[in-house]
This record gives structure tokens, C-alpha cells and sequence, in this order.
């Protein structure tokens, strides 16, 4: 029988939003018809913080308006299920959250099965890829550095990774890499086609070199990221890749709250200054509402001799790890050396640390 399983970091289940305790029964028998098991919430604020990351959504009828009141962002596979005869079955409504199908029980229930039977974990259509997200704790922190680093250690590990430029304002991550010349498409470009992105074809139109593809932005006039594109972007990724890096604007738009509930693991990093740990602060209270893993990298040099121990207690978040200054490292990137590529020096070091953790943490969890 199909259980209500909390799930944090283990892997994902299809997220079934309703109060309506006949439709619940009729949706956990399909669920156990298609040989999984579902997450149950019963209301919008319980749903937020599995939104992104479900593989399947199925939203009741009975849920669509006070879905469409809280702002639950638009993503992919979300379905509006209803019974027949009882009244409007929502097209409307559907259309305004953003919902791909109205499936409508008893006619749709050998379709919904079939749904189930896809978003059933370990299937290869869930995908298995790990998404972690950066967000500097004040401007110029070092969290896009860091983000290239993470990716560009994972790819000399193996890893099929995607690094994934969130921030409209951060200059491009593909510069940060030194890659502004490699042809490929950037976010304007890949969000003109809207819906779905489908992996293997994502991946073949981004700038790549080896196993690492990166999705930027160009210089470009400035523009708002949907949400639906970010989605679509982490879902390819999930499914075609070993690991996702996301780099995150520090004012969150509804992209950011999409990478942020998508990921496994969020670092935070923040340069050990007194007035850097004020600015994190708000960083951090606006971030903590969106994630379930949320720690602190610490970036020296210390000018008060700060110490990183100090700068994690004050924002109540575990050390994840600290940098120590490494001023070849700013040299190199002007000089269009992607960060932590000679594999060497505290930044790479760190970087591996970290990609070891999350490897070791999802063993734990049964997803490796
Ligand atoms: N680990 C590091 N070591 C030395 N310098 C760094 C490091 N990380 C960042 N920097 C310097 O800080 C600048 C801003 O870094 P960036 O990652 O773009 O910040 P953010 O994305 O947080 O705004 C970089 O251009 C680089 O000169
Ligand atoms: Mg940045």
C-alpha cells in the first residue's frame, strides 16, 4: 500500500496535492497500480518545498485555487486530477497553473497508472543527476567562482556535469570559465523555444568542452528567467547528467526558488567580514525558507581574524568549508583560466571535498 513517506534527500516521489479524502484513496490505488509510492500534502504550504523536485505532480481539483493564490511556480508534468460529476473540471484553472493535462477519474485512471509507473524512482525517466546550488552571501563573495570550481572538478572527476548560470546580473558564467567565444546557445536563446527541454538536446546545443556544458548568459539586454525554463533546464539536467551546479542571484526570483527547492545541497559563501556576515544574514533568512541543506563556505583573508567557526555560528548554519586566499586565482580568471582547472590549490581542494560529501551523503540516502 502506498504510503505518506517524508522524503528530504532520498529519492524522489511523485507529489500528490489534496485534501479530498475519495480522490486521495482513488490516486494512492493508482499509484500502487503503477508500483510506487507517493508523497501526500494536503495543502499549497505544505507542497512548496517539494514542488520542484517531485517528478510528477498531480494537483487536485479541490487544490487548484489555492495553488493558483499561493504562486506555486510553473513547472513541468503537473497534472489537475479530478472526478467526473463533480462540476467544472477545471480547464480554466488548469491553464492558469500551469497544469500540462486535466485528467479526470474513472476515464483517466489507466493513463494516470501509466504516469505513475514513469515517475517511479530509479526509473531512468526520473533521472538521477544531483543538483547543488551557490548563492553568495554578499556581492562579490566568490560564489560564481565557486560554482565553476564545484563543476569544473566534478567534470575532471567524470561527472557529466551541467553548470547553470541563475544570476541575470552576474556578468556571464560562461566568462568566468573563459568560454564567452565557444558557440552554443545561451538562456535568451533557449527560452524563446518555451516548454519542455528535452536532455540529450540540451546538452547538444549548449558551449561544452569534455563532459562539462554550460548554460550562460549572453551580454545580451537584460531580462527575467522564467521559472518554467529553469524547470525544464533542472529536469534535463536531473535526467542527463551525473551533476547539476546552479549559480543563484542573491535577490531570488522565482527561478532562484526553483533551483533552490530542486537542490540537493546549498552553499552559501561568505567572505570573513563583519559586515559581509550582516549582509548574509538577510541572504540566508530569505534562502532557509527554500531548501533543506543550506551550509556556509567561509572565503578569507579574515581582516579582524574573523574565524569561519565564528561566521557559521552567527548565521546558525554547519561549516561547510573555508577558502583560504589564493590571489593567483583572480589572476588567472582575467587571464581566462577557469577556477580550479590545474586541479590544484585550496579552491579545487575544496571543491572535491565537497563533491566527495554529496557523494557520501547521497550513498547514505540509497541514491548514489
Ligand atoms: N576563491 C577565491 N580566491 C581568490 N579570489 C576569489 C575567489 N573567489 C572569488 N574571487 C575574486 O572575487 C571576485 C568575485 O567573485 P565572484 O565569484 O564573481 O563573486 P559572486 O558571484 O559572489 O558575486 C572574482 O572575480 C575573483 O577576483
Ligand atoms: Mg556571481
Amino acid at each position: 500500500m502506498p504510503r505518506r513517506t517524508p522524503v528530504h534527500t532520498g529519492p524522489r516521489l511523485p507529489l500528490v496535492l489534496t485534501s479530498d479524502g475519495d480522490l486521495l484513496d482513488d490516486l494512492l490505488r493508482l499509484a500502487a497500480a503503477g508500483g510506487t509510492e507517493v508523497e501526500v500534502v494536503a495543502d499549497p504550504a505544505a507542497a512548496r518545498s517539494r514542488w520542484a523536485a517531485a517528478p510528477l505532480v498531480l494537483v487536485g481539483t479541490d487544490q487548484a485555487q489555492p495553488c493558483l493564490r499561493a504562486r506555486l511556480p510553473r513547472r513541468p508534468r503537473m497534472v489537475l486530477v479530478g472526478r467526473s460529476g463533480l462540476g467544472d473540471p477545471g480547464w480554466e484553472l488548469a491553464e492558469l497553473i500551469g497544469a500540462e493535462h486535466v485528467a479526470i477519474l474513472p476515464a483517466a485512471e489507466p493513463w494516470l497508472v501509466d504516469r505513475f509507473a514513469e515517475g517511479t524512482p530509479g526509473a531512468t525517466a526520473t533521472g538521477t543527476g544531483r543538483v547543488v546550488a551557490v548563492i553568495g552571501g554578499r556581492g562579490g563573495a566568490g560564489a560564481s567562482v565557486l560554482a565553476g570550481g564545484l563543476a569544473v572538478t566534478a567534470t575532471r572527476g567524470g561527472l557529466r556535469t551541467l553548470l547553470v548560470d541563475a544570476d541575470p546580473l552576474g556578468g556571464g558564467l560562461d566568462l568566468v570559465l573563459g568560454w564567452e567565444q565557444l558557440e552554443g546557445l545561451r538562456w535568451p536563446a533557449l527560452t524563446e523555444a518555451d516548454g519542455r527541454v528535452d536532455a540529450p538536446a540540451l546538452v547538444r546545443a549548449l558551449p561544452s568542452r569534455g563532459d562539462l556544458v554550460v548554460l550562460s548568459w549572453d551580454r545580451g539586454a537584460l531580462f527575467s528567467l522564467p521559472g518554467e525554463a529553469m524547470a525544464a533546464t533542472l529536469d534535463a539536467g536531473r535526467r542527463g547528467r551525473d551533476l547539476v551546479v546552479v549559480d543563484l542571484p542573491r535577490q531570488l526570483d522565482d527561478s532562484a526558488v526553483i533551483a533552490l527547492q530542486a537542490a540537493d545541497q546549498v552553499y552559501v559563501v561568505v567572505p570573513a567580514e563583519l559586515r559581509a556576515v550582516a549582509a548574509a544574514t538577510r541572504v540566508v533568512a530569505a534562502t532557509l525558507p527554500h531548501c533543506t541543506e543550506l551550509s556556509v563556505v567561509v572565503r578569507g583573508p579574515a581582516p579582524g581574524r574573523l574565524k569561519a567557526r565564528e561566521v557559521a555560528r552567527a548565521l546558525h548554519l554547519p561549516l561547510a568549508g573555508t577558502l583560504r586566499p589564493e590571489p593567483g586565482l583572480g589572476r588567472g580568471l582575467e587571464r581566462g583560466e577557469a577556477p580550479a582547472s590545474t586541479g590544484k590549490g585550496p579552491l579545487a581542494s575544496l571543491c572535491q571535498r565537497l563533491l566527495t560529501e554529496l557523494d557520501d551523503n547521497a550513498s547514505a540516502a540509497g541514491v548514489a
